[in-house]
C-alpha cells in the first residue's frame, strides 16, 4: 500500500509541476498542446497509419526534468473470447486520436479485478507505455519485462522516473499473465507461450513506431527481473527472436534455467482447471477448450490461486522448441548481457516454505535442520538428491544439521535457497554463454545494498519470521522504479544503479563493472560502492560467510 501511496505523490506532483509549466510546454514544438482541461498534452502519429495517440507529461525524480508518457497504447487485439489463450493479433489501426493518458487495464490479477468490467474489457490488457524526453532524438530504448511469479505484475508497477534522468526511451509492454496466459495443451487453441508471443509482438512494434517517439530501434535492450528474467532469457535462446529486435540484454534475479521457470505438465493441469470449472468431459480436446475459454475471468482466477504458471517446452509457436539446456547449445547470438541476482535471492523462497510448513506442521522447530532443508530440497524436484547431499555438505555444520538449531542455520537456509531458486540459473546462463561466445561480453553482479526499504513480506507482512528478509528478491528495483521516496545513501544507491543500467544500455558497457574472463569471474558486487571479486562461485555461500550474518536472525523471535 506505501508503494501506491508513493506513487500517487509523485504524480501528484507531477499534475502540479505541469500546471505551472503548461504556459512554456504550448510553445516548444509542433504536436504539443493542451486539452479541454487545460493541461499539457502531446501528439504522436504513429507509422503505418495505425492512428494517433496522445500523452501527456511527467517529470524526473531529481533534476526535475520534463518528460512525455504515453500510457496504455494498445499493440494487440484484446485477447478474449475465440482469442483467449491464443498467440497476439496485431492491434487494428485506429482513427482518430486514442487517448493514451493513463495506464490501460492490467492482465487479470485476482486482487486488482475491477468488478465493473466486461471479461472483454478486463482481458484487453495488452498494452504498453512509452516514456521519452525527445520525440525527435534517437535514443537508446529499454525494454522492461516485468515480474511477478507469472501470475501478476502490470506497466503502472513501474514508474520511469529515475531511468528517464537518463538520455533513454522506456517502454513497458504488459503481457498475459496467470492462467489466462499460460494455460497450454499443445494444441492450435491453446499453443502454449503466450504471454512471451505478447512480449515478442511488443518489441516488433518497437521496431515500427519507437522513432516517432525519439528511439532508436537499432538500440533496444530488454530488461526483466524474475518471471521477467524467465521470459527475457527465453528470448534469448528462442530461435522465433530474430536478430533484430534488441541488441543487449539484462537478466535480473532468475533465468530459464530455473526448475521454477518451465511448467512441466500444462495439459495436466489445463484438465484440473476444467474440473475444477465445473466442465464435464475435460479429457475431450474440444469440450477443454470450450471450457476454459467460455470461462469467466473471475471463476478462472478464483481456482487458480493455488496453482503456478509458467513457460512450457514444446509450444506450437516453436518459441521453446526444446529444454532451454538443449537450445543454449546451439546458441550464436552476439548479445551483450549483464546479468545476477540479489544477496539473499531465495530469503523470499525460505519465507513461503516457512508458512506452508507452520501451516501443516504445528511446531516447525521439532524438525530437524536437516528434515527442514531437506523440503526445500524438493521443492526442486532433483530425484538424484545430489543438490541436497552435496549443498548440505557446503552449507551445514555437521552438528547443526541433525539438530534443531534452526537459528543458528538461518545463513545457510538464506543461501541454500537462493543457490536453489536464483544464483546458480542465473550462473548457468551467464557461464553457459560465456563459454560458448567468449568474445561477446557477459557481466555478472550480486546486488549487496541494505538500504531502509525491503520487499520482504510485502505482500503478507513479515512480522511472523522468525527470520529477517536480507537483500531480498527485487531490492534492486527499488533503486531503478520510482515506487519508493527515496533519500541520503537510498538515493546515492539509486543513482549508481540507474548509471550502470543505463551505460549498459547507450553503449553495451556497464558503468565500472568488469566482464567475465572466465567460467570463474569475476563478478562485481554492486553497493555504494561497486567491488570486483574473482571467485564467483563465492556467491555461493555468500550468508554462511558473512561475520555479520547474525543481522539475518530475528533477535525478538525463536525459530
Ligand atoms: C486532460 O489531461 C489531463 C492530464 O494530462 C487528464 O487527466 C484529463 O483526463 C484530460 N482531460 C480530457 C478531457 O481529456
Ligand atoms: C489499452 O489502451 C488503450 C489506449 O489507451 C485503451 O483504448 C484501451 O481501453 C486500453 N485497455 C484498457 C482495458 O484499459
Ligand atoms: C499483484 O500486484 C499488486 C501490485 O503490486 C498487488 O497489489 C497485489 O496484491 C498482487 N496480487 C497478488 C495476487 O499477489
Ligand atoms: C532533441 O533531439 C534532437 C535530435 O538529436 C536535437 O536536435 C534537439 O536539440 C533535441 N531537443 C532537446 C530539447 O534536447
Ligand atoms: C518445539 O520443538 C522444539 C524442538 O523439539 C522444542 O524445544 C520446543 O519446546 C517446542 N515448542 C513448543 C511450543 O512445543
Ligand atoms: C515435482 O514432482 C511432483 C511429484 O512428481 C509433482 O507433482 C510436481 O508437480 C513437481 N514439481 C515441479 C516444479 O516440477
Amino acid at each position: 500500500m506505501r508503494r501506491r501511496g508513493v506513487y500517487v505523490m509523485l504524480t501528484l506532483c507531477g499534475v502540479l509541476t505541469t500546471a505551472l509549466i503548461a504556459f512554456l510546454v504550448l510553445f516548444l514544438t509542433g504536436g504539443q498542446g493542451a486539452n479541454a482541461s487545460g493541461a499539457p498534452t502531446v501528439r504522436v502519429e504513429l507509422s503505418h497509419s495505425q492512428g494517433e495517440v496522445l500523452g501527456n507529461y511527467g517529470f524526473t525524480a531529481w533534476t526535475n526534468q520534463m518528460f512525455m508518457q504515453f500510457r496504455g497504447i494498445p499493440f494487440a487485439e484484446p485477447p478474449t473470447a475465440e482469442l483467449r489463450f491464443r498467440p497476439p493479433v496485431a492491434r487494428s489501426p485506429w482513427t482518430g486520436t486514442l487517448n493514451a493518458l493513463n495506464f490501460g487495464q492490467r492482465c487479470p490479477v485476482i486482487t486488482n479485478l475491477d468488478g465493473q468490467l466486461s471479461d472483454a474489457e478486463l482481458e484487453d490488457c495488452l498494452n504498453l507505455s512509452v516514456y521519452t524526453k525527445n520525440l525527435t532524438a534517437s535514443q537508446p530504448v529499454m525494454f522492461y519485462i516485468y515480474g511477478g511469479g507469472y501470475y501478476n505484475g502490470s506497466a503502472e508497477d513501474h514508474p520511469p522516473n529515475y531511468i528517464l534522468e537518463k538520455d533513454v526511451v522506456l517502454v513497458v509492454p504488459q503481457y498475459r499473465v496467470g492462467a489466462l496466459g499460460w494455460l497450454s495443451t499443445y494444441t492450435e487453441e491453446l499453443p502454449g507461450n503466450a504471454p512471451i508471443a505478447d512480449i515478442l509482438m511488443a518489441l516488433e512494434w518497437v521496431q515500427l513506431h519507437i522513432n516517432h517517439f525519439g528511439g532508436d530501434p537499432q538500440k533496444v535492450t530488454i530488461f526483466g527481473q524474475s518471471a521477467g528474467a524467465g521470459v527475457a532469457s527465453s528470448l534469448l535462446l528462442s530461435p522465433q527472436t530474430g536478430d533484430s529486435l534488441f541488441k543487449r540484454a539484462i537478466v535480473q534475479s532468475g533465468s530459464i534455467f530455473a526448475s521454477w521457470a518451465i511448467n512441466k505438465d500444462p495439459r495436466a493441469q489445463s484438465m484440473r482447471i476444467c474440473v475444477q470449472l465445473g466442465c464435464s468431459r475435460c479429457d475431450e480436446e474440444d469440450q477443454l477448450v470450450e471450457c476454459l475459454r467460455n470461462a469467466k475471468v473471475l471463476d478462472v482466477l478464483r481456482i487458480t490461486t493455488t496453482e503456478s504458471f509458467s513457460p512450457i517446452v514444446g509450444d506450437l509457436q516453436g518459441i521453446l522448441p526444446q529444454q532451454p539446456s538443449e537450445l543454449v547449445k546451439s546458441y550464436r547470438r552476439q548479445i551483450p548481457l549483464l546479468t545476477g541476482f540479489t544477496q539473499h535471492d531465495g530469503s523470499f523462497v525460505l519465507a513461503s516454505y516457512y508458512d506452508a510448513l507452520a501451516a501443516k506442521v504445528s511446531n516447525v522447530s521439532s524438525l530437524t535442520v536437516r528434515q527442514f532443508s531437506q523440503g526445500i530440497y524438493d521443492l526442486n524436484n532433483d530425484t538424484s538428491g545430489l543438490t541436497g547431499n552435496t549443498l548440505n555438505r557446503l552449507l551445514f555444520k555437521r552438528e547443526i544439521l541433525n539438530s534443531h538449531d534452526h537459528s543458528a542455520a538461518v545463513p545457510s537456509y538464506f543461501d541454500l535457497t537462493s543457490t536453489i531458486f536464483m544464483k546458480s540459473p542465473v550462473i548457468t546462463l551467464a557461464t553457459r554463454i560465456h563459454t560458448l561466445q567468449p568474445s561477446t561480453p557477459v557481466y555478472l553482479y550480486s546486488f549487496e545494498y541494505e538500504g531502509k526499504y525491503t520487499r520482504f513480506g510485502y505482500e503478507f507482512g513479515n512480522s511472523h519470521y522468525p527470520f529477517n528478509g536480507g537483500v531480498h528478491h527485487s531490492n534492486d528495483n527499488i533503486y531503478l522504479f520510482a515506487t519508493h521516496t527515496l533519500e541520503g545513501q537510498d538515493m546515492q544507491m539509486s543513482k549508481k544503479m540507474v548509471e550502470v543500467w543505463t551505460s549498459f544500455a547507450i553503449d553495451g558497457i556497464p558503468s565500472e563493472l568488469s566482464p567475465l574472463t572466465s567460467a570463474s569471474g569475476p563478478y562485481n558486487q554492486l553497493n555504494l560502492e561497486i567491488t570486483k571479486e574473482e571467485d564467483l562461485l563465492e556467491t555461493l555461500t555468500s550468508a554462511i560467510d558473512d561475520p555479520e550474518n547474525g543481522r539475518l536472525q530475528r533477535e525478538d523471535m525463536e525459530f
